[in-house]
């Protein structure tokens, strides 16, 4: 009680320097063999200094440093706690394949609140499961082969139609338009252009800053904003499934209707979840296939562009698979062709190894973890930095260079491919790699057979972590001549 009262009587610079000292004191307190490494201010550590916006192709001047002086495992205070950042690959393998056993997804408190208690990037366990199998089996081959691949030539087709030549153009916003129209359709069978596709895309961008802003819900700021965004998402999903319910029950008393064959259809038919869990479901999903994969596919644009040879190599490999097509007298991509577009596959990786369009995930020690003669200690929270192994060059040999052939016959096993996590991996690997990996794709083959393009304006994709265009990627397309395809 003395204490306390002498403490009262201090003033609240001393006070301050009270709480710096216990702070540093606790933090320094010697804990056996953790890994080198800094705190930062108190509280807020260095997460500002961490995620400080720098180019996508970099992994930045803070994980730079820090990797020179304290080695490729390191710790830190980021996200509000003590953290065990990895930029080690046989780490970042190993916090992976052991989920739930010595690791646990934990995504901060921000992404939790906008994407919703139920979201597959917040749960963990059999919850997570459920929910992964479910997305697992509206992403199966055979959706992805029979409903998916023609959505998405047909998507592509109206995107491109848009274009005119010469006249410059946001490659980032038309490839946005792409993959959200997508998803939305996929989804919930909205189409392009409907008001209610519009006002969704448009609440997304706002639900997105949120994401990425710190918890702070007052009024005026972007998580308050991205809050409300949430409601107004929820309110049209929320909507589309009272009617969809609707038609359901006169299906039921022998009305005939024709079924939409999208993931609200099938969640509502073959699952037991309740309304709430489909909609933070479809909120997650939305959130986990929209950026990623317009990010990457724009990213592959800009990448080719500086790429002629690359390029030329596309054009031949899709115009071979065009040529045997019209031999045969046949009209639009199958899966076979799809299946033959083997160059697009390495073109895909590196765009993905050089962007890292995910840098790193959230994960923390559910148990005292030993690596390497360190110690993890449970309860921490712990980042696999992928970027940082994709562009290590002990790995990947100039690893700033963008070099597709580096992924010709590289098979399961080689260097090349076990240190590629664009996906993450183990039990959390990505639920749409192949979605993702065939719309670019589908994507590419329209774009080299039928557009030169340019950039209207240098431009540079940065990374706050989330990645993106500072100028939106402007080009300038030309149309090609079908007899100039060689
Ligand atoms: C190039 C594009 C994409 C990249 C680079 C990518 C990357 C990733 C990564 C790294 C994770 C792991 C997150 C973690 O471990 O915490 C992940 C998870 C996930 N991704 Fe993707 N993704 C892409 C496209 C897509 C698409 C198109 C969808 C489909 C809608 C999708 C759906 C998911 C889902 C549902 C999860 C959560 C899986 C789980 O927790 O079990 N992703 N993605």
């Amino acid at each position: 009680m003395s204490i306390l009262k002498e403490l009262l009587l201090l003033s609240p610079s001393a006070l301050l320097l009270l709480v710096i000292f216990f702070y540093l004191s606790r933090y320094n307190r010697k804990q056996p063999n953790l890994p080198p490494g800094s705190h930062g201010f108190p509280i807020v550590g260095e997460t500002f200094a961490y995620l400080k916006p720098h180019c996508a192709t970099t992994i930045g001047q803070f994980m730079e440093q820090h990797i020179n002086r304290y080695g490729k495992i390191y710790r830190s205070n980021l996200f509000g706690g003590p953290t065990i950042v990895s930029a080690d690959a046989g780490l970042n393998r190993f916090i992976l394949q052991n989920e739930g056993r010595f690791f646990e997804c934990n995504y901060p408190k921000s992404i939790g609140g906008i994407l919703g208690k139920w979201s597959m990037l917040v749960l963990v366990g059999e919850m997570h499961q459920s929910m992964r199998t479910i997305s697992l089996n509206f992403l199966s081959s055979a959706h992805l082969r029979a409903v998916l691949l023609p959505e998405i030539q047909r998507q592509t087709l109206m995107v491109i139609a848009g274009w005119k030549e010469g006249v410059a153009f946001s490659a980032l916003q038309e490839v946005k338009k792409f993959t959200f129209n997508l998803m939305a359709k996929n989804m919930m069978s909205l189409e392009p252009g409907e008001p209610e596709t519009e006002k969704l895309r448009r609440e997304y961008i706002t639900f997105m800053k949120g994401v990425v802003s710190a918890p702070l819900n007052f009024p005026g700021t972007s998580y308050w904003k991205a809050l409300k965004s949430r409601s107004s998402i929820l309110g049209v999903i929320q909507k589309k499934m009272d009617e969809r319910s609707g038609r359901m029950r006169m299906k039921e008393a022998g009305e005939e209707r024709e079924e939409e064959d999208d993931l609200m259809g099938w969640a509502l038919k073959q699952s037991s979840l309740s309304k709430e869990q489909i909609m933070d479901l479809l909120l997650s999903l939305l959130f986990a296939g929209y950026e990623t994969s317009s990010i990457a596919l724009a990213l592959t644009i800009f990448f080719l562009e500086s790429c002629p040879k690359a390029v030329q190599e596309l054009k031949e490999e899709h115009y071979n698979i065009l040529r045997k097509k019209s031999e045969r007298g046949e009209h639009g991509l199958s899966w076979a062709d799809y299946k033959k577009m083997d160059f697009t596959q390495c073109v895909i990786n590196e765009t993905l190894r050089l962007g890292n369009v995910v840098r790193f995930v959230h994960r923390k020690a559910i148990r005292d973890v030993r690596y390497k003669g360190y110690v993890i200690p449970a309860g921490w929270k712990v980042l696999p930095v992928f970027a940082a192994v994709h562009l290590d060059e002990e790995i990947y040999t100039q690893p700033h260079q963008f070099n597709p052939w580096r992924w010709k016959k590289c098979s399961v096993g080689t260097t090349t491919m076990s240190n590629f996590m664009a996906y993450g991996g183990g039990s959390r690997l990505c639920a749409g790699s192949e979605l993702a990996k065939l719309e670019i794709a589908i994507f590419l083959h329209h774009l080299v057979l039928k557009f030169r393009w340019e950039l209207a304006e240098s431009d540079c994709a940065f990374a706050h972590p989330f990645l993106d265009f500072q100028k939106g990627l402007p080009i300038k397309v030309q149309a090609i001549q079908e007899t100039t395809i060689t």
